[in-house]
């Protein structure tokens, strides 16, 4: 499979990956984001075919702000534990404004990602609207994280 797929359009996407980018923009108006007003949205489909959702939340001390794609994994790993994660989409918009904005997702979630990806013994799907404005779909958190850190690290 490839690495990275890039599309022009979300139209262009599988139906599935579609659907996630639809409810991950429908999750943002959970989003709280009064100070960076950068509401981020994500929605992943666990493997028996329930979709979460999460949004950014954020906090007067700064450091605590939490994004989108840890807020749903942890919603995952807490309300359906055993289930596997098999895709994420991720998209975020400035507050008030309705057109989407790249939105790649930080080094923090990637590591979250990845560890997900271990503990589940399968990879995770992770579509985003990338910097250069195309669609991209990742195969797994594993090529968005090459040489990351991991519990072979503490061995
Ligand atoms: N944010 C996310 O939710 N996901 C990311 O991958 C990048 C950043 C949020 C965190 C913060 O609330 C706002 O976007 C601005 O950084």
């Amino acid at each position: 499979m490839k690495e990275f797929t890039t599309y022009n359009s979300v139209e262009d996407l599988d139906s599935e990956s579609k659907y996630l980018v639809h409810k991950a923009k429908e999750a943002t108006v959970h989003s709280y984001a009064p100070y960076s007003k950068f509401c981020v949205g994500a929605a992943v489909i666990l493997d028996d075919g329930t979709v979460v959702t999460g949004a950014n939340q954020e906090n007067a001390a700064y450091p605590l702000c939490m994004c989108a794609e840890r807020v749903v994994l942890y919603a995952c790993a807490s309300q359906h534990p055993g289930k596997k994660v098999i895709k994420m989409a991720v998209v975020a918009h400035k507050k008030n404004h309705k057109e989407l904005m790249p939105a790649s997702s930080c080094g923090a979630c990637r590591q979250v990602m990845q560890e997900f990806e271990h503990r589940q013994h399968k990879p995770m799907e992770v579509v985003m609207l990338s910097p250069g404005e195309k669609w991209i779909k990742c195969s797994s958190a594993q090529v968005l994280l090459p040489y990351g850190f991991d519990a072979s690290s503490l061995e």
